[in-house]
């Protein structure tokens, strides 16, 4: 199981004003919700206000060593493959090909069966996106069942998007975690269990999505899903996305399972696929291995 491996990450604890995470309204608003991360008080004009701060501390050493992507690994081979990658869903979200569907700024990521590598990408196309020096990343974990993302990023204890769903009193910036990685913010599955899919399909998800969607113009937001032919929560997220990512275990997953996932979706919105844990040559090894080099 990928989260006991990694159940001890550090949670951090940031100051206000420091500056360790990406700015913005979200992280003010931040300032006074309860979250057991850490708790700060301080004294203005004689008023005792007390603000309470989290930022996510992700552990990329733990991380490397599973195989993930880190931030400073920006010349591996690893690194250039989520490059072409995220091209075309970048293209989508913010270039010429935006005129292809609303949202498009909205990505799921997902795959016909368990195990084909959904949270794997997922993590990796955020840290890849962070990197990039004109768009912020949300990562949300829509699993509320397996937690991965959750789990391997230290937020699995964490108020997070199934609460913001159940309790119309919390706000997404109640639960919306600043992270280590400037530019990258993510949004635990919660703690409530409940009739999810019908959450993930009620006109409060559709406000939802919206906000994240156009509160930044710069932002991505990649949601982290269930498989499309084990559960029903990915079909139904799929209709408030404006792009749909589908991984696909190489020489694993039979080609008929891949057709029946990808007919489950709108095929009028941009679906892109990503072809995981491949033993064949890639192009930079056959060329020459240039990124290898510098490894
Ligand atoms: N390209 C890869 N290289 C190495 N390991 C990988 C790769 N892709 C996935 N893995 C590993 O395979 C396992 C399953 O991956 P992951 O948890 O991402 O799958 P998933 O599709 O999210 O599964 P689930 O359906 O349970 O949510 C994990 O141990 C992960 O670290
Ligand atoms: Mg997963």
């Amino acid at each position: 199981m990928l989260g006991t491996e990694v159940s001890g990450l550090e949670k951090e604890i940031g100051r206000q004003g420091e500056g360790q995470a990406s700015g913005g309204a979200e992280e003010k608003e931040n300032t006074n919700m309860v979250t057991g991360f850490h708790e700060m008080h301080s004294s203005t004009g004689g008023h005792r206000s007390a603000t309470l701060k989290r930022i996510c501390s992700i552990d990329f050493a733990q991380l490397k060593q599973l195989g993930f992507l880190g931030p400073n690994d920006q010349r591996s081979r690893q690194a250039e493959e989520y490059r072409t990658i995220k091209r075309p869903l970048l293209y989508n979200a913010f270039g010429k090909g935006a005129a292809l569907g609303e949202q498009g700024n909205l990505i799921q990521v997902t795959s016909a069966m368990p195990g084909e590598g959904k949270t794997f990408t997922s993590i990796n196309l955020a840290i890849s996106m962070a990197m990039e020096q004109d768009f912020t990343v949300l990562l949300v974990d829509t699993d509320d069942v397996r937690c991965s993302c959750s789990r391997l990023l230290g937020v699995e204890d964490s108020v997070g998007l199934v609460d913001v769903l159940q309790d119309p009193k919390l706000e997404l910036s109640d639960a919306i975690v600043p992270t280590n990685l400037p530019r990258l913010r993510l949004l635990p599955a919660g703690r409530s269990s409940g009739n999810v899919p019908e959450l993930l399909g009620s006109e409060r998800m559709q406000h939802l999505v919206q906000e994240m969607s156009r509160r930044y113009a710069d932002r991505i937001v990649i949601f982290d899903s269930p498989p499309l032919l084990a559960t029903s929560q990915s079909t139904i997220l799929a209709q408030f996305m404006g792009q749909v990512l589908v991984v696909v275990e190489a020489g694993k997953t039979p080609l008929q399972a891949v057709l029946d996932s990808v007919a489950q979706l709108n095929r009028d919105k941009p679906i892109g696929m990503v072809l995981n844990k491949s033993p064949q040559v890639f192009k930079s090894d056959y060329y020459g291995g240039y990124y290898g080099h510098y490894q």
